[in-house]
Parts: C-alpha cells; sequence; structure tokens
C-alpha cells in the first residue's frame, strides 16, 4: 500500500520527557524496526510458498502487499525511534530470515503451514496487540504509527485466511493443517510471550506498551476470540 501517514513534525508529548524515557523509548523502537523488518522478509518467504501451491491471484496480490507494508511499518519504527532519540532514523538491517521447519510435516504442507503460522495466527493477534496499544498511547506520533500498522495487519491477518477459504487449499490438506494447528498455536504464544517477557514490566503509559500482564490477556483473547473461529469459518477442524 502507498505510504498514507506521515509522523508530525513535532510532537509535544515527546518534547516533555526526560532524557533517559526519551532513550529507553528509542531503544524499544528500534527495536521494533528490526521485529518488522524481518517480519517482511517471511512475508516474502510466504509469498513464494503461495506461488508454489497455486495460491489464488487476489491472495497473491495481498501478500505482495504485506511484503512492502512491513518494510515501511519498520521505517515509521525507525523514524520514531530516532524523534525520541533526537536524531535521524538509524538505517535498517535487512536479513533474510529462517522460517519454522514443522518438524515430521509432510514437505508439500509447509508452504501451507507458513501461511498459516504467519497470517492467520501471528497477524491476527498483531492486530489486537496493536488495538490495545493503541487505546493507551497518548503520544500523536505513537497513535499514527500504530493506525497505520493496525489497518494494514487485518489485511495481513486475510492472508491466511483468503487462502484457506480458496480452492488452492483441498480438503485433506484443510484436514492436515488442522491437525498441526494446535501445535501452531502453542509455538506462537510462546514467542509472544517471549517477545513481550522483554518489555517494560508496567509498560510505558502514552508512548509505547500497556503493562505486559494486560498483553499477555490480549494475545490469549486474540487466539480464543478470533483465532479459533477463524479456523471454523474457513473449514478447517481444530481440536481443543
Ligand atoms: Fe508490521
Ligand atoms: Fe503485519
Amino acid at each position: 500500500m502507498s505510504v498514507r501517514r506521515a509522523l508530525p513534525d513535532h510532537d509535544p508529548a515527546i518534547a516533555e520527557l526526560d532524557e533517559a524515557t526519551r532513550l529507553t523509548l528509542a531503544a524499544l523502537w528500534e527495536e521494533r524496526a528490526r521485529s518488522e523488518i524481518n517480519t517482511g522478509s517471511a512475508f516474502a518467504r510466504v509469498l513464494t510458498g503461495l506461488y508454489e501451491v497455486g495460491a489464488e491471484a487476489s491472495v497473491l496480490d495481498l501478500a505482495g502487499r504485506a511484503c512492502t507494508d512491513e518494510v515501511r511499518h519498520a521505517g515509521l519504527c525507525a523514524e520514531l525511534a530516532g524523534r525520541y532519540r533526537g536524531e535521524a532514523a538509524r538505517p535498517l538491517e535487512p536479513k533474510r530470515v529462517h522460517m519454522p521447519t514443522h518438524v515430521g510435516a509432510p514437505r508439500a504442507l509447509l508452504p501451507h503451514l507458513h501461511v498459516v503460522g504467519l497470517c492467520c495466527i501471528n497477524e491476527s493477534i498483531a492486530a489486537a496487540f496493536l488495538d490495545a496499544c493503541l487505546a493507551e498511547a497518548r503520544a500523536e506520533s505513537v497513535q499514527v504509527m500504530h493506525r497505520e500498522h493496525l489497518a494494514d495487519d487485518v489485511a495481513h491477518a486475510r492472508v491466511g485466511w483468503a487462502h484457506l477459504a480458496s480452492r488452492a487449499v483441498d480438503d485433506d490438506t484443510r484436514r492436515q493443517i488442522g491437525e498441526l494447528v494446535p501445535r501452531l498455536l502453542y509455538a506462537n504464544r510462546e514467542a509472544w510471550r517471549d517477545r513481550i517477557a522483554t518489555l517494560p514490566e508496567h509498560g510505558v503509559p502514552g508512548h509505547a506498551y500497556p503493562a505486559r500482564a494486560a498483553l499477555m490477556a490480549v494475545v490469549d483473547d486474540a487466539i480464543d476470540a478470533i483465532v479459533r473461529p477463524g479456523f471454523d469459518a474457513v473449514g478447517v477442524s481444530v481440536r481443543r
């Protein structure tokens, strides 16, 4: 998608902070920029997997946009970090990420499992996570960034749901995916828990993240209220 929003030239909510808090926030947003660029790399690999399994053109289109959306997110996070640090944004460090190996799964299932893990599960949770962050954001720069990401992440989750609902996935593949979804949900929840554990315990009200406990509750709610019903809706049966 094209760039839709820019950070404000001046944000009084950032200017009024003490230097130590600004540097803490700068480091948090720089780490987030790394995470976003890595997600872009993962989307590029998901995109090639979707070609491999004959995904529909509309799904390829959505996945292609996601690749560049994540690069834009990374740039916006780096720019935001620069605003907190009081310097120009630091350059991004792109790399090729490794995808989950899904030991024991049939080779032909891997591209489907990668799209399920990244899009149906991770991006659905990410959208709920961003919604919770946006609700507590007071600094205009942070609100702008969260709004931009939230709108995109809803579309990124749709890559997975649209693929599973398409004719590129037959009933037997849906059944095999359903058998492995509990394992994917467990691994994804663990990854979110590990990531949340690196954030400040009580959050940074108004400028970054809500408290850790609240964020973990958001992850669990998203799994139960968005992800599990999503699999039901596209005919992927997941045991509890
Ligand atoms: Fe993103
Ligand atoms: Fe995303």
